[in-house]
Order: C-alpha cells, then sequence, then structure tokens
C-alpha cells in the first residue's frame, strides 16, 4: 500500500510540485499509520493535512488571484470540495474506529483524486502561470 509522487505528476511551479510532494508523504504517512493501527499518529496526520492541504490549496488559489485567473472559481470549488470530502472521510474513518475497508478506500480515493487534480486542473493552471511569468 503506498502513494507516491512521481515525475510524472511534476507541473513545472517548484511551489505548487513542492507542496504537492509533501502531501503526497505525509498521505503515505497516513495510510502506514491506519496499517499499523497507530492511532495517536493516525490523529495527528489527519490533523497535519487538515491544516496542510487547506494552506496549500490557498497558496493555488493566491496564486490564480494574483494572475487574474479565468479558472479560479471553478479550481476553487474543487479544491472545496475535496476539504469537505476529506472532512467527511475523517468523521466516517473515526466513527467506525478505522478498518482495512477504509483504508483502502483512502487509498483509492485520495490517489485517484491527487493524480486527477494535479494532471488536470494545477497543470493547467501552472502552465498559465509559468507562462505569464515568462
Ligand atoms: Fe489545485
Amino acid at each position: 500500500m503506498a502513494i507516491k509522487w512521481t515525475q510524472a505528476l511534476a507541473v513545472g511551479h517548484p511551489t505548487i510540485d513542492g507542496q504537492h510532494q509533501e502531501l503526497f508523504r505525509r498521505l503515505d504517512k497516513l495510510l502506514e499509520a491506519m496499517m499499523k493501527g497507530d492511532r495517536d499518529e493516525i490523529g495527528r496526520l489527519f490533523d497535519f493535512l487538515a491544516s496542510y492541504v487547506v494552506e496549500h490549496f490557498g497558496t493555488e488559489e493566491k496564486l490564480m488571484r494574483d494572475a487574474g485567473y479565468a479558472g479560479y472559481e471553478m479550481h476553487k470549488l474543487a479544491h472545496e470540495r475535496f476539504v469537505k470530502d476529506y472532512l467527511a472521510f475523517r468523521k466516517s474513518y473515526e466513527d467506525a474506529g478505522g478498518g482495512a475497508a477504509l483504508t483502502i478506500k483512502l487509498q483509492n480515493w485520495v490517489g485517484d483524486w491527487l493524480k486527477a487534480h494535479i494532471a488536470g486542473t494545477d497543470q493547467v493552471l501552472a502552465k498559465a502561470l509559468v507562462k505569464r511569468a515568462g
């Protein structure tokens, strides 16, 4: 079980790429802690990720606002949806007291979402930012 950032997910904007790598690293640690059933570590990582995700999305949203980016509203909505789903997942995980099925669900959901979001929405944004900085 693993979630890995690969070079194929690089969008070419150093700040965004750096934050994506940290997101993958911490999510992978969360999945690892879930596999081990390490409740303290799971709680810490859930907390860390809740604020890191908001910080990361905030960084992208500021870059978009500063650039007058046309896709801002749509991109921001995708971020808000993710945060909502993440918090709902955390609640269902904690209510259920954990479990392998939810661990696999998190891996699949978050892995698929991040890859699709980064390869699609974030890639388009980064290209626009890099072109603008040109
Ligand atoms: Fe994004």
